[in-house]
């Protein structure tokens, strides 16, 4: 057990839908502990500019269902900096903060061991839509954008067959493909890009499309990951090849917003509540996963080294269910 007495928490990086019940739940999971707890604004960037204010319990009424975070969050450069990381952690130590928990994603999982080195207790909660940290099969976000991105593609679908057409939909998710395979398995997709496995070869996308439309399905839908790109040019290189009208969409934004589901809600808590336990072990650099069934925890050095590839079953069903 550790002489903790005060914590904070904050939101780096691209905001997740589910943030804010991880936030409830340290701040809630803190006070039923005896612990004061601050809430730490705009990331990282809060530290370093000292916008750091008291929560209670009333500062985390009514959010667990809100989509972004109460806190807001930032992308913060001064961080990446041996004088920034200096200069939050003495900030933190002069706000009396002892122990501070990171939601984010990978990027601020780096902040957060740099924290750790400088004398602040640090423990981070995987928080990103993209799924793509290697050591948890759940990141706060994910399934909330997963949702979000299959309404709006089963709502370009019902255009998309008035029509006629195939429709390219580019969805989020930087240089991973998890979002993409998620919608492309849950909207019936006859293709799907992925930067994991993408050759950029076309020649696959068209013929897969042509030969769809020789057993009488009349629209189609792609999906491509935004690590892809160009969803415009191969909406133009599919309608030249193939004749038939295309037209591409890029979901966009809309996927990082909105009420987050029962699951983010749910385990984004769990994860909050496990973060508090551990500061009050005492434990720092160290990252909670879920994982298997349970929600553990990683050395964050151990879990920055890990690699993470795409779900090969879900790949393979993917090709499966498009024939
Ligand atoms: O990491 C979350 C994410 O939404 C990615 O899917 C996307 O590539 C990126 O953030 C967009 O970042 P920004 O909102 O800073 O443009």
């Amino acid at each position: 057990m550790s002489d903790i007495k005060t914590i904070g928490v904050l939101t780096s990086g691209g905001d997740a839908p589910g943030m804010n019940a991880a936030i409830r739940a340290v701040v809630r999971a803190g006070l039923n502990n005896g612990l004061k707890v601050k809430g730490i604004h705009k990331g990282y960037l809060g530290l370093i500019e000292e916008e750091i204010t008291d929560m209670d319990t009333m500062s985390v009424s009514d959010i667990v269902h809100r989509g972004g975070t109460i806190l807001n969050s930032s992308r913060c450069k001064e961080m990446m900096t041996p004088e920034g990381q200096k200069l939050a952690a003495d900030n933190a130590r002069k706000a009396g903060i002892d122990g501070i928990v990171v939601i984010g994603g990978d990027g601020s999982f780096k902040g957060a061991q740099r924290l750790s080195e400088n004398g602040i207790n640090t423990i981070a909660l995987p928080g990103t839509i993209d799924l793509d940290i290697a050591c948890t099969e759940y990141t706060i976000g994910f399934d909330t954008a997963v949702n979000t991105a299959m309404e709006a593609i089963d709502k370009i679908r019902d255009t998309s067959a008035s029509h006629e057409r195939c429709s390219i939909i580019e969805v989020m998710g930087r240089t991973a493909g998890h979002i993409a395979l998620w919608c492309g398995i849950a909207s019936g997709a006859d293709y799907v890009l992925i930067p994991e496995r993408y050759d950029g070869d076309e020649s696959k996308i068209i013929d897969k499309i042509l030969s769809r439309r020789a057993v009488g399905k009349m629209h189609h839908i792609v999906i491509n990951a935004e690590g892809c790109g160009d969803s415009d040019g191969i909406a133009k290189r599919i309608e030249a090849a193939t004749g038939i009208e295309t037209r591409a969409t890029v979901i966009g934004h809309m996927q990082r917003g909105g009420n987050p589901t029962c699951h983010d809600r749910v385990y984004a808590s769990a994860f909050g509540a496990k973060a508090v336990d551990l500061l009050i072990e005492g434990k720092t650099n160290r990252v909670v996963a879920y994982k298997d069934g349970e929600f553990i925890d990683y050395d964050i050095d151990e879990a920055l080294a890990m690699k993470k590839d795409i779900d090969e079953l879900l790949y393979d069903l993917v090709r499966r269910l498009s024939r």
